[in-house]
């Protein structure tokens, strides 16, 4: 969950490892630290806190070094301290080391190193990983590569590890399992990175790593990679298509607002070369070799966590009313404990904004074990699920700094939509003429989003109104059910105020007894299939004095007269309601927060791409 960078080359490593961790910082945030070699002079800052504070920290003192490695850290193991923050270290002092997963047989291993005279400053699990490589390095006589070779072969878990070593300070070990590891390589210069954010400026040349892969980062001899038996690995290196003003605010306060405001643009990418107007069809070149085998599925299952689960439930509405293919969607955490049924002829769409979700990886495997011909949806080119994937479409939504996804939900429910269409139309399920109405209204989507953004003021007005609620209540029917489970994330990941959805015509089981006038309840009531019915449940929470604020169709009377604030979105077709609706709910989420004088990219306990299951 952490950011992992790490450098070695001609230049001086610290302002490259500063600058590395500052746009990793989105993945972690509670400590950070670099250790720095020159000659045989290692030198460790490490601290709580954000990368600012480290900066803080290390002001005026020296950071000469051409070899470096950088940490954010998302405690899994030990409180966000000084001494747990990384790099660590063995007892020899001679090796530093970052890590980002857990050792999960950490106790064992540490029981016998203590045994073994080593002694421990730290609560981390990745301490004991650093002692064992120092233990072994001394106790065998063999190098650093083949040290950390020997140590992972004892360890079990998830990590991406960067080790240097004060007595060889020319070369560099980097590991990988289940946790990613990008390596860059440049004029006479190496980079380590958790992802491509950090390397993007410095050059486009990356490997990614594989799992039990390590890779040993030579000054002279260059990069060579062998996998965990021994065995050499031949570097695959690709050129990354990230552009560097993708990763930067753009005169936006925060990443969340340049990604919302950016979504008019980004749903216009994810269909961008897939939906023709002109031919009338739709074309996703990723799933082209296996798209037989979708049309000819008995049943979809949709893996996910989070916002990405929340677009896959919209996915079932999708494919359920255009392809008419029984849908089931999965939290990915609870389908890879519960021995689910997966049959060879069932689609499994797994989808990922970040790529690296551990649930979602583990649950594709389980999967992909059974038999089931798996396709991702996932934003970050290369990551390790579009890697481990049959085949799938990518999002193109470009990179999601802010941790609350919004700009990658819309794009997964593009990508859904133009999927679902597709199956629709070659099983012959969606009518020629519907199909056709679909693909127009999808096409002027982005259009009408930008009409949604302009509303911006009125909604900020509305924050200002809400912001000091304790809870809040989301309800939606149909496609915009999901809407409202992200709206209540939205408002409870960045805001900290306790945010429920539903379903509308849930509420009387239950939640309509926390109804009284301090209650916001926002309610999406488009004109469409059961807008009479939303109406209703809209009557029920003002006759018990609960406050609305409707996302309507422009034009609406009915709601208006009924809500206290209405918020109105451009009309569309029913399936593509998710599409408008939610990004009121995401600025209204993020104005409250702003009002709260809540860290708005980073809020408390998150990490943007889960790698811890
Ligand atoms: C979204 O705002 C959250 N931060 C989180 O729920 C996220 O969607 C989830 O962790 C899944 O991430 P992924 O899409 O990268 O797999
Ligand atoms: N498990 C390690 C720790 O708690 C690494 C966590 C991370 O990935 O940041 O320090």
């Amino acid at each position: 969950m952490c950011g992992i960078v790490a450098y070695l080359g001609e230049k001086q490593a610290y302002p490259i490892l500063i600058n590395g961790l500052r746009r990793l910082e989105y993945r972690g945030y509670d400590s950070a630290g670099v250790a720095l070699l020159e000659g045989d002079a290692l030198t460790i800052y490490k601290c709580q806190g954000k990368v600012s504070d480290l900066e803080s920290h290390i002001n005026g003192r020296s950071t000469v070094g051409t070899v470096g490695i950088g940490h954010t850290r998302w405690a899994t193991h030990g409180p966000p301290n000084d001494v747990n923050a990384h790099p660590h270290q063995g007892t020899s002092g001679d090796l530093a080391l970052i890590h980002n997963g857990i050792i999960e047989n950490y106790a064992p291993i540490k029981e016998e190193l203590v045994h073994r005279g080593h002694v421990f400053r730290s609560d981390t699990d990745t301490e004991v990983l650093v002692h064992l490589i120092d233990d072994i390095q001394r106790s065998e006589n063999v190098d650093l590569a083949e040290a950390v070779r020997l140590a992972l072969s004892n360890v079990v878990g998830a990590y991406a590890i960067v080790v240097i070593d004060r007595k060889d300070p020319e070369v560099m070990v980097a590991a990988r399992k289940s946790s990613p590891l990008v390596i860059g390589i440049g004029e006479g210069e190496f980079f380590c990175a958790s992802d491509a954010t950090p390397i993007v400026e410095h050059t486009k040349n990356v490997v990614y790593l594989e799992d039990g892969e390590i890779a040993v980062i030579d000054r002279t001899k260059g990069l060579k990679i062998r996998n965990i038996k021994n065995q050499v690995k031949t570097p695959f290196i690709q050129e990354l298509e990230m552009q560097l003003e993708a990763l930067e605010k753009g005169g936006y306060d925060h990443f969340m607002l340049k990604e919302i405001h950016e979504q008019s643009r980004s749903i216009r990418d994810s269909m961008r070369g897939r939906l023709n107007l002109g031919k009338g069809e739709v074309v996703l070149g990723g799933i082209k070799d296996y798209e037989q085998k979708f049309v000819n599925a008995k049943r979809i299952l949709i893996l996910g966590c989070g916002t990405s689960w929340h677009a896959g439930m919209v996915g079932e509405y999708l494919f359920e009313e255009f392809a008419r293919i029984p849908v089931e969607v999965e939290y990915a955490s609870e389908f890879r404990y519960r021995n689910p049924i997966v049959n060879e002829d069932d689609i499994v769409i797994a989808i990922s904004q970040s790529g690296e979700t551990a649930d979602t990886l583990a649950a594709i495997e389980l999967a992909k074990g059974r038999g089931a011909m798996i396709i991702g949806i996932c934003n970050v080119v290369g990551s390790s699920i579009a890697r481990v994937t049959h085949a799938g479409s990518y999002t193109h939504a470009g990179p999601e700094i802010g941790v609350a996804s919004t700009k990658a939900f819309t794009a997964q429910v593009t990508v859904l939509t133009l999927m679902a269409l597709m199956i629709g139309q070659k099983r012959g399920t969606l009518s020629g003429g519907n199909f056709y109405r679909l693909l127009n209204e999808l096409d002027a989507i982005p259009d009408k989003v930008q009409k949604v953004l302009q509303k911006e003021a009125q909604i900020k007005y509305i924050a200002d109104i809400y912001k000091d609620a304790s809870n809040a209540l989301y309800l939606g029917r149909g496609y915009t059910f999901p809407v409202a489970l992200e709206g209540a994330l939205k408002l409870k990941e960045i805001s900290y105020i306790h945010a429920e959805g539903y379903p509308a015509a849930e509420m009387k089981h239950g939640p309509i007894a926390l109804i009284d006038e301090a209650m916001p309840v926002f309610v999406i009531a488009t004109k469409g299939a059961s807008y009479e019915k939303v109406v209703s449940n809209i009557q029920e929470v003002k006759a018990r004095k609960g406050k609305i604020i409707a996302i309507v169709t422009e034009g609406d009377t009915m709601v208006k007269d009924l809500a206290d604030h209405v918020i109105e979105i451009p009309e569309t077709a029913d399936p593509l309601v998710p599409l408008l609706s939610v990004v009121p709910l995401q600025l209204i989420s993020y104005h409250i927060a702003v009002m709260r004088g809540c860290n708005v990219d980073q809020p408390r306990n998150l990490a943007k791409s889960v790698t811890v299951e």
